[in-house]
C-alpha cells in the first residue's frame, strides 16, 4: 500500500460544486482583490471560530506580523517571548514587525511553549507572549492569559495550526485579541495558494487591521498609517468559502484517525505519544527512537513521512542574535531529534492507518534493522 505524507485531491474534488460557483460569481464581477468574496468568507471564518470578526491577509506569517504591528510591538529593544519548536515564520514575523524573539522551552508531553519557562525566562522587556497552538493543540491559555497580565504584556496566538481549536470548550478569540491563522494549502483549512487571517472580538483591532493590511489605507489613495500590502486575494476566498464548509467534518475525522493511531502505537517499543487534548490533529506527531532509519524502513514501504521540526530556531542561523544557544532549551533541542510526523488528513484510509502502524511495530520488532 503506497501512502503518501499528504493527498489534497480528493478534498478539492469534494468540494468542486461549491467552489466553481464562487469562481464563477468572481468572474462575473471582475473584481480580485477586497471584494464581496473576501468579505463573505471574513464573516464566515470569523463565525465558525466563534469570533466577532476576521481580517483576511496574504499569509499566516503576515497575519501575526500584523498582529504585533497593531499592538505597537515594533522596536528592537521590545521582546516577544515564543517558542523555539514551531516553523522558523513564527519567529521570522517578529522580525519583520521590528521586535526581538525570545524563546522559552516547551512541555516535554504536549511540546507546546511551557508557561512555567515563558514566566521564568520573561524579563522587563517582555511586551508580548506568542504561544503557538503547535500540531492543532491549544496551548495553556489561562496561564498564558496571566503572564501577560502579570507583565503589563499583549498576548499573541499563532494558530496557524489550529483551525476550529477551542480550548476548554472556548473560543480561542475570547482570550486574546490577537488569533493569527494561515491558510497555507496543507492546513486544516488550507486554501490553493497563500492566505491567512486575524481572528478578534474587538472592533477597533478590526478596523486597524483592515487598514494596517492594505498600505495603511481606508479606502483611496491615502496611507494613513505605515501598512504593508498583504491582503487576502478574491480567488482564494472562493476556496475557502467552500473548504470552510466541511472543515468541522473533516476535523472530526482527523481525530479519528488520530485515535486509531494512539490505539495501535499504545505501548509499541521505541514509540513515544504526545498529550493531544484538545487538538484539531493538524499533525500527528510522535516521539521516536532512530529516527532516520524508521523513515527509511517506512519510505521503503511506500509510507511518507515528514519532520515538523528538525532543527529548533534557536539553533537556526536567522534567529542567532535571540540570546539562546546550544543547551539552553534542553527539552526542545532534544524533541526535534525524535518527532516523527505520520501521514494524516481526512481523506486517509482508516486501513492506512493500520497498515503505518503495523509496519512501526514491525520495525522495532526486528531490532530496527
Ligand atoms: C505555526 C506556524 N506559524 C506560522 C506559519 C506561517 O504561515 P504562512 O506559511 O501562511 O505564512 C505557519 C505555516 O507555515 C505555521 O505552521
Amino acid at each position: 500500500m503506497r501512502v503518501p505524507f499528504l493527498d489534497l485531491a480528493p478534498a478539492i474534488r469534494e468540494t468542486e460544486p461549491l467552489w466553481r460557483a464562487h469562481l464563477e460569481r468572481m468572474f462575473q464581477r471582475s473584481q480580485f482583490i477586497l471584494g464581496e468574496q473576501v468579505e463573505a468568507f471574513e464573516r464566515e471564518f470569523a463565525e465558525a471560530m466563534g469570533a466577532r470578526y476576521a481580517v483576511g491577509v496574504g499569509t499566516g506569517t503576515a497575519a501575526l506580523e500584523l498582529c504585533l504591528r497593531e499592538a505597537g510591538v515594533t522596536d528592537r529593544r521590545m521582546e516577544v517571548l515564543t517558542t523555539p519548536l514551531t516553523a522558523p515564520f513564527t519567529a521570522l514575523a517578529i522580525l519583520a514587525a521590528g521586535a526581538t524573539p525570545r524563546f522559552a522551552d516547551v512541555d516535554p508531553q504536549t511540546l507546546l511553549l511551557d508557561p512555567e519557562d515563558a514566566g521564568n525566562r520573561a524579563t522587563r522587556r517582555t511586551v508580548a507572549f506568542l504561544p503557538v497552538h503547535l500540531y492543532g493543540r491549544p496551548c495553556e491559555l489561562e496561564a498564558f492569559r496571566r503572564l501577560a497580565r502579570q507583565f503589563g504584556a499583549v498576548l499573541i496566538q499563532d494558530a496557524c495550526q489550529a483551525h476550529g481549536a477551542r480550548y476548554r470548550g472556548r473560543s480561542l478569540a475570547s482570550f486574546s485579541p490577537y488569533v493569527a491563522y494561515s491558510f497555507y494549502p496543507t492546513k486544516n483549512l488550507g486554501a490553493l495558494g497563500d492566505g491567512g487571517a486575524i481572528v478578534t472580538n474587538r472592533a477597533g483591532i478590526r478596523r486597524r487591521l483592515a487598514m494596517l493590511r492594505d498600505g495603511g489605507r481606508s479606502g483611496g489613495h491615502v496611507s494613513r498609517i505605515a501598512g504593508i500590502n498583504s491582503r487576502l486575494d478574491e480567488m482564494q476566498a472562493c476556496y475557502l468559502r467552500a473548504f470552510l464548509t466541511r472543515l468541522e467534518e473533516w476535523n472530526r475525522r482527523r481525530a479519528r484517525l488520530a485515535a486509531l493511531y494512539d490505539e495501535a502505537l499504545k505501548d509499541c517499543p521505541g514509540v513515544r505519544l504526545l498529550d493531544r487534548a484538545g487538538s484539531v490533529h493538524h499533525l500527528y506527531v510522535i516521539r521516536v527512537r532512530e529516527r532516520e532509519k524508521l523513515r527509511r524502513y517506512l519510505a521503503s514501504h511506500g509510507i511518507g513521512t515528514a519532520v515538523h521540526y528538525p532543527v529548533p530556531l534557536h539553533l537556526q542561523p536567522a534567529f542567532r542574535d535571540c540570546g539562546a544557544r546550544r543547551g539552553d532549551l534542553p527539552v526542545a533541542e532534544r524533541a526535534c531529534r525524535e518527532i516523527l510526523s505520520l501521514p494524516l488528513y481526512p481523506h486517509l484510509p482508516e486501513s492506512a492507518v493500520v497498515e503505518i502502524a503495523g509496519r512501526i511495530r514491525e520495525f522495532y520488532r526486528r531490532g530496527s534493522c
